[in-house]
């Protein structure tokens, strides 16, 4: 299975945290407070599974698909070293679309997923994600932002461009402009519920977006 993290996976957690300040980790977990212990969450792309270990530790039965084996490596040593893991958690090395569960999760989360695809084909990964979550369950996606007008959206651009720049030249991730996640979320079928931004020095940076998918 194609490994696209071998060389760069074993920093991509760290260098988030401090590239963001912090807020990258705050986006990717703020939504587990729709979750009840018990309930099933997939995370797509899970890379070092923050929102997965976090959800486990809730008592909320977890599966995490990864393409890269070194991403699911750091996953799973960070899970050994967790206390108060409440919920068993299977981690799946595999492309999503094999993963056929349909309605099968109260919710699915894409953190940083999303903006791994170039334009022609996120709105078929953004459908498939929706197609497994259930009638009434949620379809989050955690991204940056899509960008303003004026110097605030040269910012919010600069920020992206440098990652996905970075990203682009060592990952097999497509160099493209943010894609519009507010958009992508409600074109898989659902409303969205809620938005939570995260800031350095007042500028949104990231989102956090909450689609409810309609009951049938
Ligand atoms: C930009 S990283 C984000 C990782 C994690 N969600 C985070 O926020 O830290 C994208 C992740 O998606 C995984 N990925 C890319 N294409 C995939 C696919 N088709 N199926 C499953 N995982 C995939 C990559 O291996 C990588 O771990």
């Amino acid at each position: 299975m194609k490994d696209g993290y071998k060389w760069v996976g074993f920093q991509y957690e760290f260098t988030g945290n401090i590239y963001s300040l912090g807020q990258i980790p705050k986006c990717k977990s703020t939504m587990l407070k729709y979750l009840k212990p018990g309930q099933k969450l997939l995370v797509a792309g899970a890379g070092h599974g923050t929102e997965a270990i976090r959800a486990a530790q809730m008592g909320v039965n977890v599966t995490a698909v990864d393409l890269s084996a070194t991403m699911l490596k750091h996953l799973n040593a960070r899970l050994d070293k967790c206390s108060g893991i409440k919920a068993p958690m299977t981690c799946i090395n595999d492309d999503i679309f094999n993963i056929q569960d349909t309605e099968k999760y109260d919710m699915v989360i894409a953190n940083f997923f999303l903006n791994v695809f170039p334009e022609k084909r996120v709105d078929e990964v953004a459908n498939h994600l929706a197609t497994l979550v259930k009638p009434g369950g949620y379809f989050v996606v955690g991204e940056f932002v899509l960008p303003e007008k004026g110097f605030a959206g040269l910012l919010q651009k600069l920020n992206w461009y440098l990652a996905i720049l970075m990203y682009s030249a060592t990952t097999e991730a497509a160099l493209h402009p943010v894609h519009d996640y507010a958009r992508l979320v409600r074109g898989s079928g659902c409303d969205i519920e809620s938005i939570e931004y995260f800031r350095i020095m007042g500028l949104n940076l990231y989102w956090s977006i909450l689609g409810k998918k309609k009951s049938a």
